[in-house]
C-alpha cells in the first residue's frame, strides 16, 4: 500500500495502520511444538520428566510428538511465508544442544543452524529465545535453578549458540517469563520441575535473572551489534474496589511479585523494597551476593512484553495482610503468589478465553506506556510484544478449518492498542501472536488451541485458521481494520 492510501485508511476510526518497518510475526517455543525427544541425542528437559509423571498433565499428554516441528519445519516455515510473516520467534531446546546442560551436542545445534538457514532463505527474521522452560533434567538434578551453578552454565551455553548461530541470528532473548519457570515450577508445582518450596522459588527467580544477566554481559563483550533482551510476562492487576484498603494492597502485592520484581531488577538493579517486604523470612541466607544486581542490569536493547490479561484482585487489610499470607501457605495448596497467598482474583464480567483469562485490551495499551514511562523509555529500550493471542474452543468443519472470529477479534483489538501505545508514545517495534500452530499448552496438554493455523494431532496437518488468513493481510498491508 503506498503510503497516501496508508495515510487515509489510518484516519478512518475504525482502520489502523502501522509503520513500514514494524515486525508482525509470531512465536512459538521448543517443546510445544519439535517433538522428536529421543532424536538427535537430545537429552530429557524437566518437561520430559514432568509430562510422563501421572497426574501432571491433562490426560497424561506428552511433547514427545507435539506439532513434529523437528521434521516438518521446511514446511511450517513455508507456512510463515505464505502468511506473510516478518519474523519468527523460536526457542532452542537447552537439552538437544547441550543433552546434559554442558557437552555440546554437534547435531542438536544442526537442527537450529538449518532452521534459521531455512527462515533466512524465506526472508523471515529469525528471534532466538535461549529458554523456554525446558532445563536439562540432568541440571535439575543438580539442584536447578535453585542452585546458582546453573545460572553460569547458562551464560556458557549462550556463548555455544552465539557460536554456532551469532552470525545468523540478531535478535536474542534470553529467557522467557522467568516468573513461570521460577513460581509456577518451584512454588505451586503446576509447572515442571513440580517444586513446591517458597524458598527454592525465590532462589529459582533470582538464579535466572543472574543467568540473564551473565548472558547479556558475555554476549556483548564478543558482539556489541546483538539485539539483546529478554521476554517478561505482565498482567494488569488492579484493586476489585479501589476504595479497599485491603484490595488496594492485594493490587499492590502482585503488581509488584509478578510485574515490578523482575521490571525493577533490570531496570533499577534493584527489587522493589515493598516486594521484598511481603516474601520476608522467604529468602534463604546469603542468596543475592554482592554484585548481582548489577550483573542482572546489565543493559539491554529490547523488552519482550507477553500480554494475555488483567485481573481484579482483592485481599484483607494491609495489617493483617502478612498472617493471612501465612496462614494461606502454611494451610492451602501451593501458591505461586509467594508472600501474598491470601490474594484472590474477581471476576470483572468481560468475556473470557477457555484459559478463563478475560479479555482486556485496554491493559495492554495502559502497560505498554506504563514500561515506555517507567522503565524502558528512560533506559531507551525498544518494546516489542513477544506474545499475545488466545484460547478458544476450535470447531472444525469438514475440510478443518476454523472459522475463529473470537480469535480474530483478540488479536485485531490487542493490535489497536499496541498502535494506540504507539500513537501515546511507546515505542513498539513489532508483535508476535501466540502462537503459529496449536501445540502442548504445558500442563493443559493438547486441551488449549492457541494457533492461527490448526494442527490435527492424528495427522499433523496444518490448516490455517480465519485468523491466519486475516492476520496475512495485516503483515503484508500494516492495516488492521
Ligand atoms: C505463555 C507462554 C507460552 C504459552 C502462552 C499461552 O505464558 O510463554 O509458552 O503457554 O503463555
Amino acid at each position: 500500500m503506498n503510503p497516501s492510501v496508508a495515510a487515509e485508511v489510518a484516519s478512518s476510526p475504525s482502520t489502523v495502520a502501522f509503520p513500514a518497518d514494524f515486525l508482525f510475526g509470531s512465536a512459538t517455543a521448543a517443546y510445544q511444538v519439535e517433538g522428536a525427544v529421543a532424536e538427535g541425542g537430545r537429552g530429557p528437559s524437566v518437561w520430559d520428566t514432568f509430562s510422563h509423571t501421572p497426574g501432571k498433565v491433562h490426560e497424561g499428554e506428552t511433547g514427545d510428538v507435539a506439532c513434529d516441528h523437528f521434521h516438518r519445519f521446511r514446511e511450517d516455515v513455508a507456512l510463515m511465508k505464505r502468511l506473510n510473516l516478518k519474523v519468527y520467534r523460536f526457542s532452542v531446546s537447552w537439552s538437544r544442544v547441550m543433552p546434559d546442560g554442558e557437552t555440546v551436542n554437534p547435531q542438536g545445534l544442526k537442527f537450529y543452524s538449518d532452521l534459521v538457514d531455512e527462515l533466512l532463505a524465506a526472508g523471515i527474521l529469525p528471534w532466538l529465545t535461549q529458554y523456554h522452560w525446558d532445563l536439562p533434567q540432568a541440571l535439575e538434578d543438580q539442584g536447578g535453578w535453585a542452585n546458582r551453578r546453573t545460572a553460569e552454565l547458562f551464560a556458557e551455553y549462550a556463548v555455544v549458540l552465539h557460536k554456532a548461530l551469532g552470525g545468523r541470528v540478531r535478535h536474542w532473548t534470553t529467557l522467557n517469563e522467568p516468573w513461570c519457570a521460577a513460581f509456577l515450577g518451584y512454588a505451586n508445582g503446576h509447572h515442571a520441575p513440580g517444586r513446591t518450596s517458597p524458598e527454592d522459588s525465590l532462589a529459582a527467580a533470582h538464579h535466572l535473572l543472574l543467568g540473564h544477566g551473565l548472558a547479556v554481559a558475555e554476549l556483548r563483550r564478543r558482539d556489541p551489534e546483538l539485539e539483546l533482551g529478554l521476554t517478561l510476562n505482565f498482567t494488569d492487576y488492579r484493586p476489585a474496589d479501589p476504595e479497599a484498603p485491603g484490595d488496594v494492597d492485594a493490587a499492590r502485592r502482585l503488581d509488584g511479585s509478578f510485574n515490578r520484581f523482575f521490571a525493577s531488577a533490570i531496570f533499577h538493579g534493584a527489587y522493589p523494597e515493598d516486594v521484598l517486604e511481603d516474601q520476608h523470612g522467604l529468602w534463604r541466607e546469603g542468596l543475592v551476593q554482592p554484585g548481582d544486581l548489577e550483573i542482572i542490569s546489565t543493559p539491554i536493547d529490547v523488552l519482550g512484553v507477553n500480554f494475555y490479561t488483567g485481573e481484579l484482585l482483592t485481599g484483607v487489610e494491609p495489617e493483617q495482610a502478612s498472617a493471612a499470607a501465612a496462614a494461606a501457605r502454611a494451610g492451602g495448596a501451593p501458591n505461586p503468589n509467594v508472600g501474598s497467598e491470601h490474594v484472590a482474583s474477581v471476576s470483572r464480567g468481560l468475556p473470557a478465553t477457555s484459559m478463563g483469562w478475560e479479555v482486556f485490551p485496554q491493559g495492554l495499551k495502559d502497560l505498554l506506556m506504563r514500561l515506555h514511562r517507567e522503565y524502558t523509555g528512560p533506559a531507551g529500550v525498544a518494546l516489542y510484544v513477544t506474545e499475545n493471542g488466545a484460547a478458544y474452543p476450535d470447531q472444525p468443519d469438514a475440510q478443518d478449518f476454523v472459522q475463529d472470529d473470537d480469535r480474530l477479534s483478540y488479536i485485531r483489538e490487542h493490535l489497536r492498542a499496541v498502535r494506540d501505545a504507539m500513537d501515546a508514545g511507546a515505542d513498539v517495534r513489532g508483535y508476535f501472536v501466540w502462537s503459529l500452530l496449536d501445540n502442548f499448552e504445558w500442563a493443559f496438554g493438547y486441551d488449549r488451541r492457541f494457533g492461527i493455523v490448526r494442527v490435527d494431532y492424528d495427522t499433523l496437518q496444518r490448516t490455517p485458521k480465519a485468523s491466519a488468513h486475516w492476520y496475512a493481510q495485516v503483515a503484508a498491508t500494516g492495516v488492521v481494520d
